[in-house]
């Protein structure tokens, strides 16, 4: 059996954090804590959670902009941390990333032809007019007119600087693009062109998305699992269809409550979540949703508070960490 296109083990992400003044002692950000994920070539995952949960974390440990505290990330079975040379350049072709700000990714001095352009030149594969044909093609698999070719990004609207990133990111052909709220700085409109593009990408090329966004429509839309984050955990993963159906952790509930349009006749009802996200700096014990957990409320278990519960395999598909979740 081949190895899967990604796979997440045990990821922990920490950074040092400084609390207070100067001289105050250091303290850690457990930022990422233990996600273990897999995606299969072609594949759509979509990462959700509230602000601070750590899916840019995910992502950027994904495409090598954060290296793990511990665990690791292996892309087609070669852990990413460890490779050098020739297979750590070969892991630079097979991932790339799109932000949400494409200004992030091009240079404002620079013609946007230039900036697809840069990834073929530091790659140096291909001859000066294998790369210029490549960009070419690029420029129309994104929806670019060539006309925009020597244009500057401040020249260009939302999508299509949104558009350029996206060519900057897929000009050397990789196997998986990692979005981190590609859509969330556009105008609604313009945010479905981007969705659809990226859907047509997947089918056409057989790319596979690691996708995040705050748009949980737009995650429905895209993704065929998604991962649930919470404090640094993955709390649920489950197909995506089954997930907007039957949520079962109490977080996933409330976080798609709060989208979901109420069905005629159903009762029910949008929970509102009581506090804050608890702070990565001090995490609750046992369950780090408990102290906000609704579910826990009606049933009141000390367990919650005092153990850490799994992510346990529920059917085939489904995993779920939760002391109250029943069995199917
Ligand atoms: N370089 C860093 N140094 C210190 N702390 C960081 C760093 N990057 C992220 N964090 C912290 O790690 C946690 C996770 O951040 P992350 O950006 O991954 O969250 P997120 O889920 O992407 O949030 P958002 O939805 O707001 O983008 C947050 O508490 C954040 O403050
Ligand atoms: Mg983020």
């Amino acid at each position: 059996m081949s190895a899967p296109l990604l796979e997440l083990r045990d990821l922990h992400v920490r950074f040092a954090a400084r609390r207070g003044g100067w001289f105050e002692p250091r303290r850690e950000l457990h930022a990422v804590r233990g996600v273990d994920l897999r995606l299969e070539r072609g594949g759509a995952l979509g990462l959700v959670g509230e602000s601070g949960c750590g899916k840019s974390t995910v992502a950027r440990a994904v495409v090598g902009l954060q290296r793990p505290s511990s665990g690791g990330v292996f892309i087609e079975g070669l852990e990413r941390a460890s490779a050098r040379g020739a297979r750590a350049r070969e892991l630079r072709r097979r991932v790339s990333i799109v932000f949400q700000d494409p200004y992030s990714s091009l240079d404002p001095r620079l013609p946007v032809s230039a900036s697809v352009l840069e990834p073929l030149a530091i790659d140096g594969r291909l001859r000066p007019r294998a790369r210029r044909m490549r960009v070419l093609a690029t420029f129309e698999a994104v929806g670019l007119d060539a006309a925009l070719y020597h244009r500057y990004p401040h020249e260009l609207s939302g999508g299509q600087r949104q558009r350029v990133a996206i060519a900057r990111a897929l000009v050397l052909e990789p196997a998986l693009l990692v979005c981190d709220e590609p859509t969330s700085a556009l105008d609604l409109s313009v945010r479905a062109q981007i969705v659809n593009l990226l859907d047509e990408l997947r089918a056409r090329f057989g790319l596979a998305l690691l996708f995040i966004s705050h748009d949980l429509a737009v995650v429905r839309r895209l993704a065929d699992e998604i991962a649930v984050m919470y404090l640094g955990r993955v709390v649920e993963r489950a197909p995506a269809q089954q997930l907007f159906d039957a949520p079962r952790h109490p977080y996933s509930k409330a976080l798609l409550s709060a989208v979901l349009a109420p069905r005629p006749g159903a009762h029910e009802e949008r929970i509102v979540l009581a506090g804050e996200p608890p702070s990565p700096l001090a995490p609750p014990t046992g369950c780090a949703f408990h102290p906000r957990c609704f579910a826990r409320e009606r049933v009141a278990q000390d367990r919650c508070e005092r153990e850490s519960p799994e992510l346990s395999a529920r059917g085939a598909q489904r995993v779920c960490a939760c002391h109250l979740t029943d069995a199917p």
